[in-house]
This record gives structure tokens, C-alpha cells and sequence, in this order.
């Protein structure tokens, strides 16, 4: 099968395309032939070492010293599944899911085999597989922070970095729970804020920023740039400040997916995709998504939606 591979840390240059042998299916498994994948801040992190100081220690142990040790990156996918193992229940050749293998990696490939009962899914029904693709990294992100926060309908949440993949996500997720929502972008990204359903939008750099002053119950940093400090006076006393900047790492569970499969089908959180490549052009995806200023999703197709 085609994969692309990562044998050492650096820029998008280190990927390389290559052939690998097919997988075969342990008995809990799945062989999943991999419509789409998607490119996120995650995987460009990885391939890069793109972390700080003491981080970079700790990564080399996590991922490898040299290289990562399984060198197929990628984390998200779609597809059909082919074949499964004997003691597979909930899946059968020929349906349509969708999944994450969060540090196991390895979707930058046409196959992949994955346990039953790992983060996976049937796609959502309206979903093509580059939708399907698109919703999981950074819907799976939000619905973990916002849920654990016990994000409830009529509060006041602002969302600080809004048009990331986490972002995007994140304020469809508040508004399908009935908050209000304030997003916080770039006047790059005021398009898609207001795509989004956002009930308020303020520009970054703007005037109008500066002077906020209505306080809110939850303040979601979506993009890991700010401190609860940068947002003391716009916090309720009981307000919840949450970023995805700290060592809290959202869990990748099943649970989270059955939600944004849901949510999509009740066409309440939708793709967001901003470029969409192909396998052999992954590294112009990894060289966007390096750029830190993708709006929503990046995907990458791996087999044409109508194959
Ligand atoms: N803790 C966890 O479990 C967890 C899980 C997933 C992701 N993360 C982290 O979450 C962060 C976001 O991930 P992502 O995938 O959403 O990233 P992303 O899609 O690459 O984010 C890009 C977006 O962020 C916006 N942005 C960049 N700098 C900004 C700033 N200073 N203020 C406001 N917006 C800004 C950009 O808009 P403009 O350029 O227009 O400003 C762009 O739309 C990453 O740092 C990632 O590592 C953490």
C-alpha cells in the first residue's frame, strides 16, 4: 500500500511517500481502507519537534529519539471498512467509519487496522469522507474541555482563536448547547466566525477588543495563546477560564466522536474545510498547516469520494 513516512524530525521535506505492506486485521481489529485524513496543528507538531525546552526531552521518549518510532504519522481517518477479525461485532465489511488513533498515528497510509473498540465510528450518514475527516481533531478537542467544563445553555462563553480547527469546532459545540457565544479572530478569519453562527465576532487587534468589559462565565482560549490573568477582568467570580495551551490533554475516546457524528447528522457542527490536498502532495499540506493561520480544517484525500 501507499504510505508516507517520517523517519526524522524536521521540516515538511522529511516526509516521504513510500510502499509499505498491506495490514492484516488481529481478531478485535478492523482493516479500514482510508478514504481521508486530515493535516493538524498536532501532526505538524510531531513531525517538527515543534515544542519547547524541556517538552523536546520528553517528546524524544513519547515519539523516538532519532525519528518518531511509528514512522506513519497521522492520526485521523475515514474509509470503508474491508475485512474484520472473528470477535468483531459492532462493524462489517463495506461500512463507512470514521476514527482517531491519537499517538498511535499511522493514517497516512490506504490502510489501517484499528482495535473495535478504539476511538471509532460509523461516519455520519450526510458526511463525505473528507467531512468525516475534517470534524474529529479539533471537534473531538472541544467536546473534551467544554464538556468536562460542564458548558451549560445561556451562559456567556467567549472564544479566544476561533478559526482554528479547535476554534471552529468549539463554538458550534457552545452554541449546540445553547451558550452565547463571543469569537475572538483575526479579520482573516471574521468570514468564517460568522459561518460559524457566532453570536457576537470581535477582531484581535480591534478598538472594540480592548474595551470588552460585559463578563463572561467561560473563557475558552482555542488556540493556547493566553494566561487566566489575560482575562481576569472579563470573568465572572465563578467564571471558568480553559485553554488548550496547558498539560491538560484532551482524551481520545469513543464517547466524543458518537457526539460529533450526532451533532453533524442534527447539521449542527459542519466541516470547515480550507484546503483540501492529496497524498503526494502532503508536504504542501504539513507546509500550511506549519503557517499556524489555517482556517478550519485541512484535509488530504487518499481515495476520490465516489471510488
Ligand atoms: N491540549 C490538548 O489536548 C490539545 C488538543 C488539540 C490541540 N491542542 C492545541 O490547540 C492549539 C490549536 O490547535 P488547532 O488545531 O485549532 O490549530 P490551527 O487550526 O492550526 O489554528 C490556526 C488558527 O489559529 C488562529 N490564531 C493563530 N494565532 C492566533 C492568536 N494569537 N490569537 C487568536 N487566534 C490565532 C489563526 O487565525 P489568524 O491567523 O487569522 O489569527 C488560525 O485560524 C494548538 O496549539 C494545539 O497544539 C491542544
Amino acid at each position: 500500500m501507499k504510505a508516507v513516512i517520517c523517519t526524522t524530525y524536521g521540516a515538511p521535506e522529511v516526509l516521504q511517500l513510500t510502499t509499505l505492506k498491506k495490514p492484516v486485521p488481529k481478531d478485535n481489529e478492523v482493516l479500514v481502507k482510508i478514504h481521508a485524513t486530515a493535516v493538524n496543528s498536532g501532526d505538524v507538531r510531531v513531525r517538527g519537534l515543534a515544542v519547547d525546552g524541556f517538552m523536546k526531552i520528553i517528546m524524544r521518549f513519547v515519539l523516538g529519539f532519532k525519528g518518531p518510532r511509528k514512522p506513519v504519522l497521522g492520526t485521523i481517518y475515514s474509509g470503508v471498512v474491508e475485512a474484520v477479525g472473528k470477535q468483531v461485532r459492532q462493524f462489517q465489511p463495506g461500512d463507512e467509519v470514521f476514527g482517531s488513533r491519537g499517538f498511535k498515528f499511522g493514517t497516512y497510509a490506504e490502510y489501517i487496522t484499528v482495535a473495535e473498540d478504539s476511538p471509532i465510528d460509523h461516519k455520519p450518514s450526510n458526511a463525505t469522507f473528507e467531512e468525516a475527516a475534517a470534524i474529529l481533531f479539533g471537534g473531538m478537542t472541544s467536546a473534551f474541555f467544554l464538556h468536562k467544563a460542564g458548558i451549560k445553555a445561556g451562559q456567556r462563553v467567549l472564544i479566544y482563536g476561533a478559526t482554528g480547527s479547535v476554534g471552529a469546532a468549539g463554538v458550534e459545540i457552545a452554541r449546540s448547547h445553547g451558550a452565547v457565544v463571543t469569537a475572538v479572530c483575526s479579520e482573516q478569519g471574521v468570514e468564517l466566525a460568522r459561518q460559524l453562527g457566532s453570536d457576537a465576532i470581535v477582531v484581535y487587534t480591534s478598538e472594540a477588543y480592548k474595551q470588552l468589559n460585559d463578563p463572561f462565565d467561560m473563557v475558552y482560549d482555542a488556540v493556547g495563546k493566553t494566561t487566566k490573568k489575560t482575562f481576569a477582568a472579563l470573568l465572572k467570580p465563578n467564571g471558568i477560564y480553559l485553554t488548550v495551551g496547558g498539560l491538560s490533554m484532551a482524551k481520545e475516546r469513543k464517547k466524543e466522536i458518537t457526539f460529533l457524528k450526532q451533532l453533524f447528522e442534527a447539521g449542527k457542527l459542519h466541516a470547515h474545510i480550507d484546503k483540501s490536498y492529496l497524498l503526494t502532495e502532503i508536504v504542501e499540506a504539513h507546509r500550511y498547516v506549519d503557517t499556524g493561520r489555517k482556517k478550519g480544517n485541512v484535509v488530504v484525500k487518499i481515495i476520490a469520494d465516489n471510488a
